[in-house]
C-alpha cells in the first residue's frame, strides 16, 4: 500500500479531487465506488467546485456507493442516498441512472444484494473505489468479527459505528438504524484501484493496524494489504500519531 500524508483535510481533498477529475477526462465511462462520511465531505465540496469551474463532463461517469441504511428511502434526509444527492450528484451532470445505489428499503434484503452485484458486474466492474475508515478498522460496514462477508449484505452495525453515524441524525443515535446493506470485502477488493481517506487523531489506530498490522477479520481494512493498487491518503495530524 502506498501511503502519502498531506498538509490538511484540504489539501488532502483537492489531490484526490484532481485525480478524480484527471480520471474522468482520461476515462470518461470510468466506475467509481464512493464512500459517505464525515471524511469524504471536503473531496465533495471540492469536486462540485471543480466541476462548476471546469465543466467536466460526467454524463458517462458511473458510480456505486459502498452502502446505505436499512429502512431509510432515497428520499428520507437521514439516508446516504439524500447525502450524496446534496453533497455531489446535484452538482455534476451524471445521469439519474449511472447512480448505484443500495435500497434501503428493498422488501427482500438479499435479492437487493444480489441485484447491486449483478449491477456494478454488468459494467464491467469498478475502475476506482475511494474509501473510508471507521474508527473500529471497518470499511463499507463490513465491521470487525469472526468472519467477513465477501459480497453485498445485510449486516447489524457495532454500537460505535452508530454512535459516528448520529451527527447525520441531529446527534440522535437512537435515530440511526440498526443495520445497514454493504459492499462485501470481495466486492471491494474487485476494485481495479482504491484509494482509501483517512483524517483526524480518532483513526490512528485502524490505520496503523490497517498498513502495519497481520490481515485479520478483526480489523476488516487489513485486507486492503492483498490488494495491488491501494494508495492511502491521510491528514498530517493523523500520519503524525503513526510516526
Ligand atoms: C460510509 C462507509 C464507512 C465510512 C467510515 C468512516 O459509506 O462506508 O466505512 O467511510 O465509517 O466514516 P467517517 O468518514 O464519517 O469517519
Amino acid at each position: 500500500m502506498k501511503c502519502q500524508a498531506y498538509p490538511g483535510e484540504d489539501a488532502l481533498a483537492a489531490a484526490l479531487g484532481r485525480i478524480i477529475l484527471d480520471t474522468i477526462r482520461r476515462l470518461p465511462a470510468v466506475v467509481l465506488g464512493l464512500p459517505t462520511g464525515r471524511t469524504p465531505l471536503g473531496l465533495y465540496a471540492e469536486l462540485a467546485r471543480l466541476t462548476a469551474l471546469e465543466q467536466p463532463d460526467w454524463s458517462e461517469v458511473r458510480t456505486f456507493n459502498l452502502d446505505e441504511f436499512v429502512g431509510l428511502a432515497p428520499s428520507d434526509s437521514g439516508s446516504y442516498r439524500a447525502f450524496m444527492q446534496e453533497r455531489l450528484f446535484h452538482h455534476v451532470n451524471i445521469r439519474p441512472e449511472h447512480i448505484g445505489f443500495l435500497d434501503g428499503v428493498a422488501e427482500d434484503a438479499d435479492a437487493e444484494c444480489g441485484r447491486y452485484e449483478r449491477a456494478i458486474a454488468a459494467v464491467g466492474g469498478i475502475d476506482l473505489m475511494v474509501l473510508g475508515i471507521g474508527a473500529n478498522g471497518h470499511i463499507g460496514f463490513n465491521e470487525p468479527g469472526k468472519t467477513l462477508a465477501a459480497r453485498t449484505h445485510l449486516v447489524t452495525l457495532d454500537a460505535p459505528t452508530r454512535a459516528a453515524n448520529a451527527l447525520w441524525f441531529d446527534g440522535d443515535v437512537t435515530r440511526v438504524p440498526r443495520q445497514a446493506l454493504t459492499m462485501g470485502m470481495a466486492t471491494i477488493l474487485a476494485a481495479r484501484a482504491i484509494v482509501l481517506i483517512a483524517t483526524g487523531e480518532t483513526k490512528a489506530e485502524a490505520v496503523r493496524a490497517m498498513l502495519y498490522g497481520g490481515v485479520t477479520t478483526a480489523v476488516p481494512a487489513s485486507f486492503l494489504q492483498l490488494h495491488p493498487q491501494v494508495n492511502v491518503m491521510l491528514d498530517q495530524s493523523l500520519a503524525d500519531q503513526l510516526a
